[in-house]
């Protein structure tokens, strides 16, 4: 079985990561689209023309099913996607569900791009399971691009993190939903600013248990294994992993020490 993965960008390198621990059998082939990111500040016409491409060519080069990676693409794209092609085309919203059922009483904040925060899609979804209106929503679009520029906790981060929750109080969320596959590399950022009772929440665990039942694989349940990588021929080797950014096959080593060192963040921050 051969899964394609795609986002914008680097953000969907934590879908792929989740499925190494859950789907480690398998091969991938992932596509970040670094000519155009980001998507969350464009129009839903580019995004979806995007999405069609990176679509095609993952199919070409032999994919026998999608996870759209990139809640900013599902929200515009996925139904056109799924009416032109013809295999299993996975997508992904916030998490705002277990966020909800995992939590009382406090509030839920959710985070995601521009697009993704006034596309219906999230509205849809609020309207099912935010029966107490205990939802907020904040587009934090900047993080896109620190993460695109390997910038986690640097203090750009920290003070953008402070000024976009200036005029709220952390202590009553419960809740933080990293509604943006690149959110994920801030949890660090994240967890000292919200303190440790608010649970942070992010739609990869249940991506990768959905892309496993739509594709009657088994999952790993072994918890305890870590997925860190000392080299990046171990990280290639890995499920037999090809890596695209834009079309361009990556095998330069820069490229990919990058990808390796974004692959052990993600290790470091997944239990955050
Ligand atoms: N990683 C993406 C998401 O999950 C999109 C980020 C962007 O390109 O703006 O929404």
């Amino acid at each position: 079985m051969k899964i394609g993965i795609f986002d914008s960008g680097i953000g969907g390198l934590s879908v792929l990561h989740e499925a190494y621990h859950r789907l480690p059998g398998q091969e991938y082939i992932f596509y970040a689209d670094t000519e155009h990111v980001p998507y969350g500040t464009k129009t839903p016409e580019e995004i979806v023309g995007f999405a069609i491409d990176n679509a095609q060519f993952l199919i070409d080069k032999g994919a026998d099913a999608l996870v759209v990676a990139c809640n900013t693409a599902t929200s515009v794209a996925i139904k056109e996607l799924r009416r032109r092609f013809d295999i299993p085309i996975l997508g992904m919203e916030p998490a705002v569900k277990p966020a909800v059922e995992g939590t009382e009483e406090k509030r839920i904040m959710v985070i995601a791009t521009p697009v993704t925060i006034r596309e219906d899609k999230l509205r849809d979804l609020l309207h099912r399971v935010d029966e107490e209106h205990r939802v907020d929503l904040k587009p934090m679009p900047k993080l896109v691009e620190f993460a695109e520029k390997e910038m986690f906790d640097t203090p750009e981060v920290i003070e953008y993190i402070r000024s976009s929750f200036a005029d709220y109080d952390a202590s009553k969320y419960s809740a933080l939903v990293l509604g943006c596959t690149h959110f994920n590399y801030f949890k660090p950022a994240f967890r000292d600013f919200f303190g440790s009772d608010t649970l942070l929440v992010d739609g990869n665990f249940g991506t990768v248990h959905h892309l496993a039942d739509v594709l009657s694989l088994d999952m790993n349940s072994d918890q305890d294994t870590e997925v860190y990588f000392d080299d990046y021929h171990k990280m290639l080797g890995q499920s037999k992993t090809e890596y695209y950014f834009s079309k361009k096959f990556i095998e330069d080593e820069k490229t990919l020490e990058h990808l390796k060192r974004l692959h052990n963040r993600l290790e470091e921050v997944r239990k955050l």
